[in-house]
């Protein structure tokens, strides 16, 4: 099973990309995809269309496109629901200990991950970045 993470550009800043894909791949998933992007506004607008109503979607979309930014695929059994206990609560002050957001995080709006939080989500937000066919060159089929 496949999911999505993005290494948000809080992360790439602070240079803390390798320790949490060490974490990652440490918690026994495999990468399928990866890339560094840069979105522009109207793409953290489309990928966050979920919280336009909500008072933090702008400050959101500034933040998501305050700097480059990381996505991949990530595979194993159970990915979705593993990956969010992994990367830990929204609220680094919330997350359980030894999660990447506790470790690594410094505010619930900047909380330096992104988790797909469904199986249905997954494959919209793996579509958004990566294409069936670039996962397929990369390993023969694309998993999905
Ligand atoms: P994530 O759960 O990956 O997706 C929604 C993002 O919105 C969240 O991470 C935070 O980066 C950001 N955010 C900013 N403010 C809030 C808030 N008050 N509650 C939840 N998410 C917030």
């Amino acid at each position: 099973m496949q999911t999505l993470t993005i290494l948000k550009p809080d992360a790439v800043e602070a240079g803390l990309v390798g320790k949490i894909v060490a974490h990652l791949e440490e918690a026994g998933f495999t990468i399928r995809a990866s890339r560094m992007i840069q979105l522009s506004g109207a793409e953290a607008k489309a990928f966050y269309e979920v919280h336009k109503e909500r008072p933090f979607y702008e400050a959101l979309v500034r933040y998501m496109t305050s700097g480059p930014c990381i996505p991949m695929v990530l595979e194993r059994d159970d990915a979705v629901g593993h990956l969010r206990e992994v990367i830990g609560a929204t609220d680094p002050a919330e997350a359980a200990p030894g999660t990447v957001r506790k470790l690594y995080a410094e505010s619930k709006e900047r909380n330096v991950i992104h988790a797909s939080d469904s199986a249905e989500n997954a494959v919209k937000e793996i579509d958004f970045f990566f294409s069936r066919a670039e996962l397929e060159r990369l390993w023969g089929d694309s998993g999905r």
